[in-house]
């Protein structure tokens, strides 16, 4: 087997810089496996967040040669033929970041509380009428979401300043489909949205990269569609 050269980015409160691993080489090994293998045979300092182990819980986001993946579900491959057998490692982008691969979700939690009134409404928000097996399984397919961050991450309006994290559009249109809120919540959760439409460019990004298939991108349009009709009526 021959070697791999990992090079991962690292950051504390002093200093940032890449710092490089050589390790053997195996395959079919994911980025959570190496990175662990890392920590505990080469450099036990090495900070990475990881849960569930199995996509579920959207913790550990990472970008792999600049693209953004969660770490526990994808495999770090090399071509046989490669000249020089390196990967990067990096956090996420569009976060502030705490630690080397850790990064700080606080600014998007306080992000939600103010855009997302489904967190400030009281609780019988909801009413208990019946929803239909097609409307249930619409929304459980919104509902995956896991907020992992990759979709921010791989956004290019994100870091203008202007826009909100690409996820929020999925929370939003995903309450909006629901039958049990009415109308004068939905349309509350279309206002505090609708500032932010315009700004995307659809250049669905966020939706080739989510590890849950779900497409910001395609909520965007159902929510821009969802203010028009208001607006009309
Ligand atoms: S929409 Fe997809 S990529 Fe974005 S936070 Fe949710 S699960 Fe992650
Ligand atoms: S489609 Fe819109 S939300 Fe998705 S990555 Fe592109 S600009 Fe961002
Ligand atoms: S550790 Fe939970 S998704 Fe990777």
């Amino acid at each position: 087997m021959s070697d791999i050269i990992i090079k991962v980015s690292r950051r504390n409160s002093e200093t940032s810089f890449i710092q490089e691993y050589r390790l053997t080489y195996q395959p079919a090994k994911t980025v959570f496996w190496w990175l662990t293998k890392i920590k505990e045979e080469i450099d036990s300092s090495l900070a990475f967040e990881c849960s569930c182990r199995s996509g579920l819980c959207g913790a550990c986001g990472i970008k792999l040669n600049g693209h953004s993946v969660l770490a526990c579900t994808t495999t770090l491959k090399l071509p046989q033929s490669s000249p020089n057998r390196t990967c990067t490692i990096e956090p996420l982008n569009g976060f502030p970041i705490l630690r080397d691969l850790i990064i700080d979700w606080r600014s998007i939690t306080d992000s939600l509380k103010i855009k997302s009134p489904w967190l400030s409404q009281q609780p019988n928000m909801l009413n208990t009428s019946i929803q239909s097996k097609e409307e249930s399984a619409h929304i459980h397919s919104l509902a995956a979401c896991m907020m992992c961050g990759i979709c921010v991450s791989e956004c290019p309006i994100i870091s203008q300043g202007h826009f909100i994290e690409p996820f929020i559009f999925v929370k939003a249109y995903r309450l909006i489909s629901d039958s049990r809120i009415n109308n004068q919540q939905r349309q509350q959760i279309l206002q505090n949205v609708q500032p932010y439409l315009a700004y995307c460019i659809q250049c669905g990004r966020c939706g080739n990269a989510c590890p849950k298939g779900i497409s910001p991108a395609a909520a965007i349009t159902c929510l821009q569609q969802a203010v028009n009709s208001f607006q009309q009526s």
